[in-house]
């Protein structure tokens, strides 16, 4: 069936203002480059250009050297995992795809949190595969998994956890982890725990950098998915990656489906794969600046606290993005339609499925200049709502 395009109020809107030269300080922005944290060009074409990028040596899996620094990696991370289980993929989004394919049948179904990043539910609905929502609150100044809402059933295959999440920068605690493990041992047989790690290098400067779930023991059969585009910024390079744990007799089952399947596509191109390397080495300083940039831009929001009269910035764990709560009665719609209106793009919580309808979730990536811009935007729309 054909889709409709969604053209949202926020986008018409958007799009109208930039028709009439307005100002639109974007404060959704989530690609590195617009935010100015592009690879210089010559250093990322050394990479892409490096010794084997001329030849097509298939690997269903991918290179071994591109497995073996992913693997290091997981090192620096406090987790081991073996090269033989890594598979990559040409983006995370097209690894969830394969997942879903791989371990649903017709009538099957997957756990995913709620709020998230509306990614899951789309793929999901592409490869055809029932979701059932799970909540994640926010209790006692933290996000939690709310146990009682994880309702697996024997035709449950995998229970998805984004860890830290987006929007809200949720990071799984040992109890959030104890309430999947637990639904995992009610759901079908071999129901695998799935976790998004994308935003791990990006702890908020307030807070502990988080260990990888791959770390934790007794998770069991555990997925762990990341790529480039959020490890390396290099969202245009197309590289995401599968790590798989587990036990022997399910390796066993599971390795030569996933080869299979793979080897249909070998989606990943050469020229990444031999940067890759090369890219996760360097990585460290441009993730810096990125999270010196998220640190600045929060402790900017913080002090304008006092002039967005009751609204409270939910605290942010990791990621790239912060939840605030505007004050009671103000519409999240409105308040972004009228933020809009005065320059500044922000989203409404619905479009994550935020249980309260009274939340913005803004970018903290954006340049200093734009955000202190799109800061003030926010302080003239507030009493106008
Ligand atoms: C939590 C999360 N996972 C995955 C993705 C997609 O990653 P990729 O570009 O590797 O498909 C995003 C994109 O922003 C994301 O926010």
């Amino acid at each position: 069936m054909p889709v409709e395009p969604k053209l949202n109020p926020l986008t018409l809107l958007a799009a109208k203002r930039r028709a009439l030269s307005l100002p639109v300080y974007d404060l959704t922005v989530s690609n590195p480059d617009v935010a100015g944290f592009a690879w210089p060009r010559e250093i990322l074409a050394a990479a892409l250009g490096g010794p084997g990028c001329e030849r097509h040596q298939p690997d269903p899996f991918g290179n071994i050297e591109a497995r073996t620094a992913i693997a290091a990696y997981y090192t620096q991370h406090g987790a081991a995992a073996s090269p033989k289980h890594i598979c990559l993929s040409a983006s995370t989004s097209e690894a969830y795809t394969w997942w879903l394919r791989l371990l649903c049948e017709s009538g099957d179904n997957v756990l995913v949190p709620e709020p998230a990043y509306p990614l899951i539910s789309i793929l999901a609905e592409i490869s055809r595969v029932k979701i059932i929502p799970y909540r994640c609150e926010f209790k006692e100044g933290l996000w939690c998994v709310d146990p009682a809402s994880l309702k697996p059933d024997a035709k449950t295959r995998a229970i998805l956890a984004i860890s830290p999440a987006n929007p809200t920068g949720h990071t799984l605690s040992v109890a959030d982890l104890k309430a999947l493990r637990d639904a995992q041992k009610k759901a079908a047989p071999s129901c695998v725990l799935i976790v998004d790690e994308v935003f791990l290098d990006y702890p908020a400067a307030a807070f502990a950098a988080p260990s990888s779930v791959l770390a934790h023991k007794n998770l069991d059969p555990l997925i762990i998915l990341s790529g480039l585009s959020k490890v390396t910024l290099t969202p245009q390079l197309k590289v995401g990656w599968s790590v798989l744990t587990g036990s022997s007799e399910w390796l066993q089952m599971i390795l030569p489906q996933l080869e299979h399947h793979t080897d249909a596509f070998l989606s990943v191109n050469a020229p990444a794969q031999v940067a890759l390397p090369f890219l996760l080495k360097e990585a460290p300083a441009y993730r810096a600046a990125v999270r010196a940039r998220l640190d600045a831009n929060e402790a900017t929001l913080r002090a304008a606290l006092v002039r967005l009269a009751g609204c409270e910035l939910l605290p942010r764990q990791a990621g790239w993005s912060v939840v605030m709560r505007l004050p009671a009665g103000v519409d999240e719609l409105s308040f972004a339609l009228q933020a809009l209106e005065e320059g500044a793009c922000v989203h409404p919580g619905h479009y994550y499925d935020f249980a309260s309808e009274n939340c913005i979730v803004l970018s903290l990536l954006a340049d200093p200049k734009d955000f202190g811009a799109g800061l003030d935007a926010l302080i003239r729309a507030l009493p106008r709502c």
